[in-house]
């Protein structure tokens, strides 16, 4: 495994595998990788010639009200982590190699921000949209892996590959659970042990609303209402929230049919969870 900190090297390695015809699998992450970031790799690992990983903790797509020196960073475990599982090239730019100045282009996402996590965190998906920009252009990747857990993100994903012709395919990769189902995070070691048995209430809800839907419910609110009473019942944090949308639009559905996302939010006393299950009716 090389790790590669500059552009300039980058480009050439990549220049020099486009030479050899091999495909390059990309996983972009901004580091403190988790089970989520393995199983990423593993997939791009089986369907690609090359994976390259990036950790890059970008500054743009944090708010002014986010911490970015607090976000957890700890480059000697993360390509311990990347060794084991057989990444080719870690791309470990620093903040100056990225972005030497203040940026004289960025992008602006006009579409699929303004519901769910986007609507409290305006400009995040901004930041998201000019670092993979840049970060695709270095990379020129043949496959893009992103998890579904953040299917918001993967949606605007989406739309900047299809606006911009990136010469990609992007790859959803499935949530990975815990047995209980609840999904895996780094923040569920946030919760208390009586929170953390609540927890698997969340992706039961969303089950639950999935099985309503499959034997003919087509209320959105009274499929809302259902996963809202069943999270009350059987926990002690607070919805932030339970919305139902097109997929991967992000619309709102006049009717409950097609590609759809269930998705939830949820504040336990010191850890934020969210999840969600895409499905077609
Ligand atoms: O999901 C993340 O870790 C980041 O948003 C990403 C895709 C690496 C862009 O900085």
């Amino acid at each position: 495994m090389r790790v590669i900190t500059t552009i300039s090297q980058m480009q050439k390695e990549v220049q020099l595998l486009k030479n050899e015809n091999l495909s390059v699998g990309y996983v972009p992450t901004m580091g403190y990788l988790h089970e989520g970031h393995i199983s990423l790799v593993r997939k791009a690992k089986e369907e690609n010639d090359i994976v390259i990983l990036s950790i890059f903790v970008n500054p743009l797509q944090f708010g002014p009200n986010e911490d970015l020196d607090a976000y957890p960073r700890d480059f000697e475990r993360d390509s311990e982590i990347a060794k084991n599982e057989k990444v080719d090239f870690i791309f470990y730019p620093s903040v100056d190699e990225m972005y030497p100045s203040k940026p004289s282009v960025t992008l602006v996402v006009q579409k699929r921000v303004d519901v769910l996590c986007g609507s409290s965190r305006p400009g995040h998906f901004d930041g998201v949209a000019t670092v993979l920009a840049k970060l695709f252009h270095v990379i020129q990747p043949n496959r893009a892996y992103f998890g579904m857990k953040d299917a918001q993100q993967v949606a605007v994903v989406d739309g900047l590959i299809n606006d911009l012709h990136f010469p990609l395919e992007l790859i959803p990769v499935e949530t990975v659970r815990e047995e209980d189902g609840l999904a895996k995070s780094s923040r569920n070691v946030r919760l208390t042990a009586k929170e953390r048995e609540e927890a698997s209430i969340l992706y039961k809800s969303l089950t639950e609303a999935e099985k309503q839907i499959r034997s003919g419910e087509r209320n959105i609110q009274v499929i809302i209402s259902h996963m809202q009473s069943l999270i009350k019942q059987n926990s002690s944090g607070t919805v932030d929230y339970i919305e139902i949308y097109s997929y991967p639009e992000l619309e709102k559905l006049e009717v409950l049919e097609g590609k759809i996302i269930i998705a939830l939010a949820f504040k336990f006393s010191n850890a934020r969870l969210i999840d969600n299950l895409v499905l077609t009716v």
